[in-house]
C-alpha cells in the first residue's frame, strides 16, 4: 500500500481512514503511535501485523477527554480521576479494569485496559473526530526503538501503514509511564514522562514493578507484557556506563576503540574526537538536562543503525525525575548490560 504523507490541515483524513478500519502514524507528546480503531478487531490485528508485535502484548487505548474513562472502564477508583485531573492529558496510562465493550485483541486477553489521554493537541482531535478510541502502540517495528519525528516512523512504516500524519517532533521522547491501579498499592509498570516522584505525590503509595530497574528472570513475567522484550535495541549491543558522569565518561574514554558508538552527555563530546570523526558520537544533552536526554535518546539508538558501528557505549543519568525514564530504556536496550563506575 502507498502510505499517505498528511500535515497537520489533514487530519479530517486521518480521521476518516481510522474510522474506516485503516492504520494511521500519530503524533503524540511521548513518541509517535500506530494508531486503529480499538473497537475494530480486524484494524487492530493490522497493527499486529504491521508491527511484527508478539500477540501477547496488549495496547493501549488513547481517549481526547477524561469523560471517556468510564465507557470502556469499569470499577474506576477515586484514585484513577484524582491522576486524570493532575497529569491528563499528559503522557500517563494508567491501568484499569476494562468493560466487555473492548475486544480481547487490544488487551491481549487480559481482564485490565491500558487508558491514556495524549498531551498533544492535534492528536487528541484526530481521536475526537475519528468518535472512537483510538488502539496505538509505539510506531517502530516491534523491538527497535521508538520513533520520535514521521520520518522515524516512516523508516519502519512506510508501505505498512495507510498514513502518517506529521505533528513534529516529540516534545517528551519517551513513552507514558504507566500505572497499575488494579492492585494496592499501585504499581509502577514503565517509567515515563510523568516521574515517580510525581505520581507519590497524589498518591500515597507506589510500589516499582521489578521489571523498571532490572532484566526477568527465566519464566518471570512483568506486570505490562511488554517490558518482558528486548526492546529499543539498536542492531550493534550496548554497554550502559552509569555512575557518576566525569567518571562514565572516563570510563569510556579508557575502553571505546575506533568504529565503537558513544552516547554521551554534550559536556564529553570532545573526549571522542576519534569516533567523532567517523560521525559515531551522539550527544543526549547536557548532563543536568534529563528532559533533553529523553528528548533524544531514541534517536541517538536509531542512528546507529544506519552505521557500521559493532559496539555502542552509553552514558546514563541517576534515576531521579526522568532520569528513571531514560535510564530504563538504556538499560533495556542493552539488555542490562550495565558497568557502574
Ligand atoms: O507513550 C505511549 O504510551 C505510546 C504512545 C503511542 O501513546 N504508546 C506505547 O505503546 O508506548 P506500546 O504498545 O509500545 O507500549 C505499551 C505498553 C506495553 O509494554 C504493554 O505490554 C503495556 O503497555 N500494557 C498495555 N496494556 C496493558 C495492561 N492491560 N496491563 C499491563 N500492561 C499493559
Ligand atoms: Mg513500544
Amino acid at each position: 500500500m502507498e502510505t499517505k504523507y498528511l500535515t497537520q490541515n489533514e487530519i479530517e483524513t486521518a480521521a476518516a481512514i481510522l474510522r474506516e478500519g485503516g492504520l494511521v502514524g500519530i503524533p503524540t507528546e511521548t513518541v509517535y503511535g500506530l494508531g486503529a480503531n480499538g473497537l475494530d478487531t480486524k484494524a487492530v490485528a493490522d497493527i499486529f501485523t504491521a508491527k511484527g508485535r508478539p500477540q501477547d502484548n496488549p495496547l493501549i487505548l488513547h481517549i481526547p477527554d477524561a469523560d471517556w474513562l468510564g465507557r470502556y472502564c469499569r470499577d474506576i477508583p477515586d484514585t484513577a480521576y484524582e491522576l486524570a485531573r493532575c497529569f491528563w492529558p499528559g503522557p500517563l496510562t494508567m491501568v484499569l479494569p476494562r468493560r466487555d465493550n473492548v475486544p480481547d485483541v487490544v488487551t491481549a486477553g487480559l481482564d485490565t485496559v491500558g487508558m491514556r489521554c495524549p498531551g498533544h493537541a492535534l492528536c487528541r482531535e484526530i481521536i475526537a473526530l475519528a468518535g472512537v478510541p483510538v488502539a496505538a502502540p509505539s510506531g517502530n517495528t516491534s523491538g527497535r526503538p521508538s520513533p520520535t519525528t514521521a520520518q522515524h516512523m516512516l523508516e519502519d512504516m512506510d508501505g505498512r501503514i495507510h498514513a502518517i500524519v506529521d505533528g513534529g517532533p516529540c516534545g517528551v521522547g519517551v513513552e507514558s509511564t504507566i500505572i497499575d491501579l488494579t492492585c494496592t498499592p499501585p504499581r509502577l509498570l514503565r517509567p515515563g514522562g510523568v516521574t515517580l516522584e510525581q505520581l507519590r505525590q497524589v498518591l500515597d503509595e507506589v510500589e516499582v514493578d521489578a521489571a523498571v530497574t532490572r532484566q526477568m528472570k527465566a519464566g518471570e513475567k512483568p506486570k505490562a507484557p511488554g517490558m518482558a522484550y528486548r526492546h529499543y535495541a539498536p542492531k550493534a549491543p550496548v554497554t550502559v556506563v552509569a555512575g557518576d558522569p566525569y567518571r562514565s565518561a572516563a570510563y569510556i574514554a579508557d575502553h571505546a576503540v575506533a568504529g565503537d558508538g558513544v552516547i554521551c552527555f554534550d559536556e564529553y563530546i570532545s573526549l571522542f574526537p576519534e569516533q567523532a570523526g567517523q560521525g559515531y558520537v551522539a550527544g543526549l544533552g547536557r548532563a543536568v538536562d534529563k528532559e533533553e536526554q529523553a528528548r533524544h535518546i531514541f534517536d541517538a539508538l536509531r542512528g546507529f543503525d544506519h552505521t557500521a558501528v559493532t559496539a555502542i557505549w552509553a552514558q546514563c543519568p541517576d534515576t531521579g525525575g526522568i532520569g528513571l525514564a531514560v535510564a530504563n530504556r538504556l538499560n533495556k536496550a542493552a539488555g542490562f548490560h550495565i558497568v557502574e563506575v
